[in-house]
């Protein structure tokens, strides 16, 4: 361990009275901080940033004080230690940062409105108020609000308003929690309220931009939830209310604040009248993701970062065990085979990345944390792996003795294990330990060699990796009865294989439901077995077989060209979860032609050959009672045959365009984007282009906000790429939380990667001073890498970003890339001419 530096060691605030005036029109923030607490030590610090102190006072008397402004930190000295009540008067600026206490802007009809609201979590309360800002050092908190109030505006915050004197808020007693989850938030709000079958009062709040509707498929989700969590944690929801509020600018996704929690516009409220499944099922799932964290996270907390997993990772599981069971129908589980499971899979193959339970001090390295990956997807195939282990029961019985030992405190890694242990009788810990600590994850090979079938693991990689000789234990999951359920060692016989496939009257498999962090390379004959019975399986099995042998693909286990075939033989499935998975392996083919090539135009007739059937079975519109799949993969196969330049798919296209023309908004969400897309690219004009773009500046409707950049951001045209760009840093357009989308369409996009690269690289200044600091960031670069597919691009990339690799939170991101970028460059030099030959033999 090295030593760490946690202000909590000096002072142990026990209660905080938080004064805070907040003026919007001078953009100014007067505080005053009340915090009572032990002094283990004369010399102690509390965190500040760019706080303007003017004076601390200690039990009533002034006291020497510095600003550390490095460290962001007030040094005091104290004339004791022991019980001590500090008190520290400050101003601090009100900035369009998105961290802190920040406005958010908006407009209603025509008219320009701000809510302020808060995002503390990381280690952003430090900028709103002074205290010691760990998660560890929990106290309760009492809030004084007072702001340049008018008639009509609300504010809201973790706990019930008690009073308002002189214009002051004043706001109940918290429970003793984190620094980083207290919250408020006032301006014009309407509201949606509703309560629980235990009584909690359950909200949902909104600017009036939007039509009160939109606020009632979140008001359902949120009730639900918190009643489920309450019946599976066994623990009630400790707090009288549980506020979901949507803020126009948010950094993240959505934020767990305790009581008042937080979202982007897109992820909380929808037109119940008018959403796509897909986008349904996503804002159901952060809601679920949020209030899981009620519980894991804000009653219980890690008690450092290097424990984030212990509330991402199983807030990320969770989200999926609560929607399974408020939506049964969906069969959510199917989300997560498609999206984690491959997110996880894909990152954590690349060597250098940080395993799920990481050592961490510096604030930026801690945001630099909340890798979607890592902590959150493959942490969550961490946990789910221990439920499939545990099973529900052991699991319930389990966490409700977490919560009941460290509710209103905090928790390690190890106390869950010992919790979990407890309940099941398994040394679960040790098994946890080889995922939670090492990087990446392994590969079994499954072989028959000399008659006997036998399974040896090793790390899995794309691109360079090192075999430092790291060994997991494997919740095998085979449909032999007879093999471990745990494979721990280097290798393991399993028997004569003869014998074994004759037993199971069906071909041997490992990993049957996709559930634990591995990937299978069978070898020629067992494969071969499978795949004479594939359709005999279940979906995701055909899912994980592609999903496999993409993965080995990538990684040069195998050869690319050898998956092709696959193709043809599941593209008439009616399960979403295979379509899914064939189009992924599908567009991974397009990294190996250029633009306007004979191989593109042969890739294009595979797509039109793979998606022709089920365009003419599913049509373009949705059928009123067709199943929940068909809704799910019509886009996916609409959007191939847009890809192949099928005439009739883009003629088609067009004409729904044309039908809907004056009420675009109102088009079918599932294929508003794909209609819009195809008209731009096709049919494109400025003027189209104008029009478009006046729309999302007004509408309030965040689904059909994407869709029209995903349409205005593939345009050829290379003057309204450049009219694209020049409005990239205008907030009164592109709100900087949307910019990275933007940037992604047009880097993306074949006419636009040269100018929108261009932009980045020159203007990385203005993003670093407008997104720097939060986890945002590092994000535009991943995104560039996840673009990039040729050597001159890589020295580009390079020659960029290496100079830039001492930026805190920036470091493993740019070398993890250069990687990325590395190994796509190698494998499309090293397989571009079979693949492109088996797909030209595949569409003779
Ligand atoms: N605690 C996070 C929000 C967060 C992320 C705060 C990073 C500070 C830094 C929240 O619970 C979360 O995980 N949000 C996700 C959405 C979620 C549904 C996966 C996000 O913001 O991406
Ligand atoms: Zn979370």
């Amino acid at each position: 361990m090295t030593a760490t530096n946690h202000f909590y060691e000096t002072f142990q605030p026990s209660h905080y009275n938080l004064y805070l005036d907040i003026n919007r029109e001078t953009k100014l923030i007067s505080g005053k901080t009340t915090i009572m607490g032990n002094a283990s030590q004369t010399a102690i610090s509390l965190h500040q940033k760019f706080l303007n102190v003017s004076a601390v006072e200690a039990d009533g008397e002034a006291v020497d004080f510095n600003l550390d402004q490095p460290a962001e930190a007030i040094r005091i000295n104290l004339k004791q230690a022991g019980e001590t009540t500090l008190t520290v008067t400050y101003t601090a600026p009100l900035t369009d940062s998105m961290m802190g206490i920040y406005p958010s802007y908006y407009e209603v009809n025509g008219e320009k409105k701000q809510i302020i609201g808060t995002q503390f979590e990381t280690t952003f309360a430090r900028q709103a108020f002074p205290g010691i800002d760990e998660p560890e050092a929990k106290a309760t908190f009492d809030l004084a609000i007072k702001f340049d109030e008018h008639p009509g505006e609300t504010i809201i915050s973790n706990m019930p308003e008690v009073r308002t004197e002189n214009g002051v808020h004043y706001f109940d007693t918290t429970m003793k929690m984190s620094t980083y989850l207290i919250a408020f938030a006032f301006g014009e709000l309407q509201t949606k309220q509703t309560k629980t079958k235990s009584g909690v009062t359950v909200g949902v709040f909104g600017t009036k931009a939007h039509k009160a509707n939109e606020l009632d498929f979140a008001l359902d989700i949120a009730k639900r939830s918190i009643e489920f969590y309450e019946d599976f944690y066994q623990t009630p929801y400790p707090l009288p209310h549980s506020w979901q509020l949507a803020l126009p600018d948010f950094s993240a996704g959505a934020m767990e604040n305790w009581g008042l929690v937080t979202y982007r516009e897109a992820y909380l409220l929808l037109d119940p009248d008018n959403t796509s499944l897909e986008m349904k099922q996503q804002v159901a799932t952060v809601i679920a993701h949020e209030l899981a964290h009620q519980w894991f996270g804000d009653l219980v907390t890690m008690k450092w970062w290097d424990d984030l997993w212990l509330n991402e990772s199983f807030a990320n599981m969770m989200e999926y065990v609560a929607v399974d069971a408020l939506e049964p129908d969906w069969h959510i589980w199917e989300l997560f085979q498609t999206s984690e499971a491959p997110m996880a899979l894909n990152r954590d193959a690349t060597d250098g990345v940080q395993s799920v339970h990481v050592q961490v001090e510096d604030p930026a390295e801690i945001d630099a944390l909340f890798d979607s990956a890592i902590v959150y997807a493959k942490g969550a195939r961490m946990l789910v792996m221990v439920r499939s282990l545990l099973g529900d029961d052991a699991l319930r019985k389990g966490l409700k003795k977490y919560f009941e030992a460290h509710q209103y405190g905090n928790a390690t890694g190890a106390d869950l294990w010992s919790a979990l242990g407890e309940a099941s009788d398994l040394d679960i810990g040790a098994i946890m330990n080889s995922w939670l600590e090492q990087p990446g994850y392994p590969v079994v090979d499954a072989q028959v060699v000399d008659g006997q079938l036998t399974l040896k693991q090793h790390q899995f990689f794309i691109g360079d990796g090192k075999d430092t000789g790291r060994q997991w234990q494997i919740p095998l999951n085979s449909n032999d009865s007879q093999a471990p359920a745990i494979f721990k060692d280097a290798k393991l016989s399993l028997g004569n294989y003869d014998d074994v496939r004759q037993r199971l009257g069906e071909p041997f498999r490992v990993n049957v439901g996709n559930n634990s962090h591995f990937i299978v390379h069978y070898d020629e004959k067992l494969l071969n077995d499978i795949l004479a019975h594939v359709d005999e399986f279940d979906a995701i099995t055909q899912l994980q077989l592609m999903q496999d042998l993409r993965l080995l693909a990538e990684g040069r286990q195998i050869s690319y060209a050898s998956v092709v075939p696959l193709l043809k033989r599941f593209a008439d499935s009616h399960e979403a979860v295979v379509i899914t998975a064939l189009y992924t392996l599908a567009n991974n083919l397009k990294k190996f032609v250029l633009p306007d090539s004979t191989e593109e135009k042969q890739l294009q007739q595979l797509f039109d050959q793979l998606s022709a059937a089920q365009v003419k079975r599913l049509g373009w519109l949705p059928v009123a009672g067709e199943s929940i799949d068909d809704q799910l993969s019509r886009p996916m196969i609409l959007s191939a045959a847009l890809y192949a330049q099928n005439a009739d798919a883009i003629a088609a296209a067009h004409q729904i365009f044309q039908d809907n023309q004056a009420q675009l908004a109102t088009l079918s969400a599932d294929i508003r984007g794909l209609i819009l897309t195809n008209e731009v690219k096709h049919y494109g004009s400025e003027k189209l282009f104008d029009q478009l773009l006046a729309d999302y500046q007004q509408t309030a409707d965040g689904s059909y906000k994407a869709n029209i950049r995903a349409a205005l951001t593939s345009t050829p045209d290379a003057g309204l790429i450049k009219k694209t760009i020049d409005q990239f840093e205008n907030a009164d357009v592109i709100k900087p939380q949307d910019l990275r989308g933007w940037f992604r369409g047009v880097l993306a996009n074949p006419h636009g990667e040269q100018a929108a690269w261009d932009w980045l690289r020159t203007d990385w200044q203005w993003l670093e001073d407008t997104v720097g600091g939060d986890m945002e960031f590092s994000t535009y670069i991943t995104v560039t890498a996840g673009v990039f597919k040729t050597a001159d691009r890589l020295a580009e990339f390079k020659a960029f970003f290496e100079p830039k690799l001492n930026t805190p939170g920036l470091t493993r991101e740019i070398t993890m890339d250069i990687k990325v970028i590395e190994s796509r460059v190698a494998l499309i030099e090293a397989e571009k001419n079979a693949v492109n030959q088996t797909v030209a033999s595949e569409v003779k």
